[in-house]
């Protein structure tokens, strides 16, 4: 037997403090009969409704890789309609993805419906390393790359990238393919130390995740984890 709001709660219709108020005001129902008070507990074999919606129990965990494609929004759903990442990804399940691409960034992005494994990895202070690849305009400086390489500070904060360097050179287009890493998962991080030198990005992969890398998913595809992946990502903690 568990209390009701907890159940509501891991079956990921929404928050235990959300489910305490959707009971208090009494839009509840176990077996079909209306509950408005917090404490009675369930067990599996009762029935929870909410507004006449049938509450599945526990989901069961999924974790998806996908290669995000360029004009693909990372959320849930969009108020602009536009495609989102979790439509792209055949699943039932209520999952979402692990912190944010731009809409015009590509590559990887991870997808569950683990709150605790989410929450850990987007954590700043648990350091999950990202590379990207940033295709840039101009041409950095060996003293703009040194800057880059050493900390820069964006919107009052320093970033220093655990791992910097340029990839291709071409002099005749004026552009460069840097490749960096970050720990931090600050919105538009790596545009942003590229612009306060100058550099527009023009591009932007994630090519890895701590570990994980794309292989060979092409844009759009994705793949599970496996379950030895995501005891990995756990032991990261
Ligand atoms: N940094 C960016 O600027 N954009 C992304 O999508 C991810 C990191």
């Amino acid at each position: 037997m568990e209390r009701l709001q907890k159940v509501i709660a891991n079956s990921g219709y929404t928050s235990r403090r959300k489910a305490e108020e959707l009971i208090k005001s009494g839009k509840v129902k176990i077996n079909g009969e209306t509950i408005t008070t917090l404490g009675v507990k369930v067990s599996n074999g009762d029935l929870i409704e909410i507004d006449g919606e049938k509450i599945e129990k526990e989901e069961k965990k999924e974790y998806y890789l996908l290669n995000k494609p360029r004009g693909v929004i990372s959320s849930v759903s969009d108020e602009k309609n536009r495609k989102t990442v979790t439509s792209l990804i055949d699943t039932d399940a209520r999952i979402y993805p692990i912190g944010r691409l731009d809409y015009d960034t590509t590559g990887l992005i991870l997808l569950t419906n683990d709150g605790e494994l989410a929450n850990f990895l987007m954590h700043p202070k648990n350091n999950v390393e990202k590379t990207y690849v940033a295709k840039i305009e101009g041409i950095l400086s060996p003293s703009e790359f040194y800057t880059i390489k050493k900390g820069i500070v964006v919107n009052g904060r320093k970033v220093i990238p655990t791992h910097i360097k340029t990839r291709k050179t071409d002099l005749e287009k004026n552009t460069q393919i840097v490749e960096i890493s970050i720990v931090e998962g600050r919105n538009h991080i790596v545009k942003k130390i590229f612009e306060a030198m100058h550099h527009d990005v023009i591009k932007l992969k994630r090519e890895s995740y701590a570990f994980l890398t794309l292989g060979s998913l092409k844009s759009g595809e994705y793949r599970e984890l496996s379950v030895k992946e995501v005891k990995k990502l756990y032991n990261l903690k």
